[in-house]
């Protein structure tokens, strides 16, 4: 255990949002600068790996020192630097850890490498008023990861399950396409799910019973892209309101029976929920609704929080700074993994 830092600063760059973050003490957020760039992969249907690390490349300066203007500080003021490690995009990470290596190492700063997953499991402490104790069992749904975890410390994470193809993000971007969409398909999805009739479809629902808690996602997609043709062939009318009503039911559906479940097997009292797919309104009602059912408690950080950002990054790494875990200047990143 060494000294806590009193000001961390999150650097975040493993997608297509570069983001700066300062954290003061551990549990006070002084700023959180996102910059992102969906606007520039929307055109091209999804994320290109070499525009988001050119992209990167562009903005990291200026993100970081955006987020110490908003903070009031200079980067002296600085005693720790926490980087996503990975995973994520290779050629995204390079760059923040590259420029994170370079911080640090001029001005003899400590570093740390956090897990993007883990740190999104974390962004629940962002909230102050409403930190869960442990432990609890921790719902991951991100474009990348779907994943269920027994939280009992901040380093005492155990996998449960995840998802044996698409992860809960990608169904969502991968159905938007299908239904010609813009990316991401999460957003577009859900705010058209508003005006459609859930029940208009009976997608699938991959329940996996040998291992009741891993998730599956690729099926229901294949049943929507089906569905489609089959109307579109027909010459019926599609309506695609009702399409992703019933998509997205399916997937929540899912996501919150096997939460509660994971819960129950487990004893826990406490379900947390992060991750870009967890600011989805209708997922937030359907979980609030059976996790009071089942007379569980339900943290969900507010939506900014559960999307990438580098205040989750800062907040993780400053535990792992405390505890003195520090990358040397040879660090790379790393692609996948699970935690
Ligand atoms: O956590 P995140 O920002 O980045 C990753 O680590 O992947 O998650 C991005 C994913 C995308 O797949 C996006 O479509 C999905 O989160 N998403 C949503 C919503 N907002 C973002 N999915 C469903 N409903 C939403 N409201
Ligand atoms: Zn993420």
């Amino acid at each position: 255990m060494t000294e806590a830092p009193e000001i961390v600063l999150g650097i975040e760059t493993s997608c297509d949002e570069t983001a700066a973050a300062l954290l003061l003490k551990g549990n006070r957020l002084l700023s959180n600068v996102i910059s992102s760039q969906v606007d520039i992969h929307a055109e091209y249907g999804g994320i290109v790996p070499e525009i988001a690390s050119r992209k990167h490349v562009e903005s990291i300066d200026f993100v970081v020192k955006k987020a110490l203007k908003q903070a009031g500080l200079a980067f002296k003021d600085v005693n720790g630097i926490a980087v996503t490690q990975g995973p994520g995009l290779v050629g995204s990470l390079v760059v923040g850890l590259s420029y994170a290596k370079a911080c640090a190492l001029s001005a003899g700063k400590p570093l740390t490498g956090v897990n993007h997953i883990h740190a999104h499991l974390m962004a629940c402490f962002l909230e102050r008023e409403t930190t869960p104790g442990f432990p609890f069992v921790g719902l991951v749904v991100s474009g990348g990861h779907t994943s269920l975890y027994r939280v009992d410390g901040f380093f005492h994470v155990e996998l449960l399950g995840s998802t044996r193809d698409d992860a809960a993000g990608e169904a969502f971007d991968k159905v938007a396409k299908i239904l010609g969409l813009p990316y991401p398909g999460g957003p577009v999805i859900s705010r058209l799910a508003e005006q459609g009739n859930k029940e208009a479809f009976r997608f699938p629902r991959a329940r996996l019973p040998e291992t009741p808690l891993d998730f599956s996602f690729s099926g229901l997609k294949t049943a929507v892209l089906q569905a489609v043709q089959k109307i579109k062939a027909s010459g019926q009318k599609l309506v695609i309101e009702d399409v992703c009503a019933s998509f997205q039911e399916a997937v929540i559906d899912v996501l919150v029976t096997k939460t509660i479940e994971a819960a129950k097997q487990h004893h826990v009292s406490q379900v947390v929920a992060a991750g870009g797919v967890a600011s989805n309104m209708r997922l937030r009602e359907r979980l609030a609704m059976e996790c009071k059912r089942e007379g569980l408690s339900l943290m969900v950080p507010r939506p900014l929080f559960c999307t990438d950002n580098a205040a989750m990054i800062a907040l993780t790494g400053y535990h792992q700074l405390k505890e003195g875990m520090l990358l040397g200047p040879d660090a790379d990143v790393f692609s996948r993994i699970a935690i």
